[in-house]
């Protein structure tokens, strides 16, 4: 991360933190919400299967930049399916880059050829071992891994939704993790439990497993991009909610934290750690705020 990104993030954190202020810092911007997969435990795809267009998603990032926000994630959907006209998702990234976001990152479901070094961040979904994931994701782990070692960068990180299916394979994606080229770390979430997938979601006795799991995984020396401070609040969903400091952007309408926030009662069974991490790090945590400082200098 650069020297003035730093001061930028730490001037922001200071005053929110001092000043119980409610400005956002991350933004995620949906790009489309059509998909070519159709994974158990989503509830988010195909809806409306609309390509926003590339002047919209323009504007959208122009509006989030003047609200203050400079983390910017690219979200679908598949994010990769995006075009218009000439343009793909790789013309977006450059445009928010250029436009002044401080990081921008994109999420996919890696099945199609990654070529986007100019992203800071590819989150990348895996959800498990080979048999685990193509449950979930229907028989794509072969394209995807393949996909990973043909990236033209290094700046992939993978994603995983840990959930009844997985639970057991968090181990499994750590190690592939650590091993695999072009992998820089991995990053988790609990499944937050839409109402059409509840039965996928996990008791906290389960989520405490997986997390002693990814406690000896990072002792083993895996890079993990989450803050193990957050767990005993993740676990238990002792977290404050929703994020303020987070916004969503779909098709013109902002949201405060997620999508999500409009099914009555979710937020209390959040499975997202990012949540977690951020509203304890903004309530002033001191040590998610060292934890964060030192996961973040080290990743980005
Ligand atoms: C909605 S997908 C969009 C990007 C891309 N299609 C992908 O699969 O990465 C973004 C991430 O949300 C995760 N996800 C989907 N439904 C979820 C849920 N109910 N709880 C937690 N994570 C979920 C997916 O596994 C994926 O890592
Ligand atoms: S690839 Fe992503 S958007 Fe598509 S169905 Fe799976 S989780 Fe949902
Ligand atoms: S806190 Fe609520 S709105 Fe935010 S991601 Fe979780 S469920 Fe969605």
């Amino acid at each position: 991360m650069k020297i003035s990104s730093f001061v930028h993030f730490a001037r922001f954190g200071i005053k929110t933190i001092l000043f119980k202020k409610r400005e956002p810092i991350l933004g995620t911007i949906i790009v489309t919400d059509k998909c070519n997969l159709k994974c158990k435990h989503c509830s988010v795809n195909n809806i409306t299967a609309v390509m926003h267009p590339y002047k919209q998603i323009r504007n959208e990032m122009r509006q989030l930049y003047d609200m203050g926000v400079r983390i910017l994630f690219f979200y679908g959907g598949e994010t990769f399916l995006w075009e218009d006209g000439e343009r793909t998702l790789r013309d977006l990234v450059v445009e928010a880059k250029k436009m002044g976001f401080l990081i921008v990152n994109t999420v996919t479901n890696g099945t199609f050829p990654i070529d986007l070094p100019e992203a800071d961040l590819i989150l990348l979904s895996l959800d498990g071992d080979r048999e685990r994931h193509n449950i979930i994701r229907g028989d794509t782990y072969d394209t995807i891994m393949e996909n990973v070692k043909q990236a033209t960068s290094d700046n992939i990180c993978f994603y995983m939704a840990i959930n009844q299916i997985n639970k057991d394979a968090v181990c499994d994606v750590c190690r592939t993790a650590r091993d695999v080229q072009n992998v820089r770390a991995v990053s988790f979430n609990f499944h937050t439990p839409y109402p059409d997938t509840r039965e996928l979601a996990l008791s906290k006795e389960e989520k405490a497993k997986c997390c002693e799991d990814i406690v000896k995984m990072m002792k083993e020396g895996v890079p993990v991009f989450n803050l193990k401070s957050a767990f005993p609040y993740i676990i238990q969903n002792r977290f404050p909610t929703p994020c303020h400091q987070c916004v969503i952007m779909e098709n013109g309408k902002i949201s405060t934290c997620g999508r999500c926030i409009e099914i009555p009662g979710l937020c209390d069974e959040c499975g997202y750690f990012f949540v977690a991490e951020y509203t304890l790090l903004f309530r002033g945590n001191i040590k998610i705020i060292f934890e964060m400082l030192k996961t973040y200098l080290k990743y980005i």
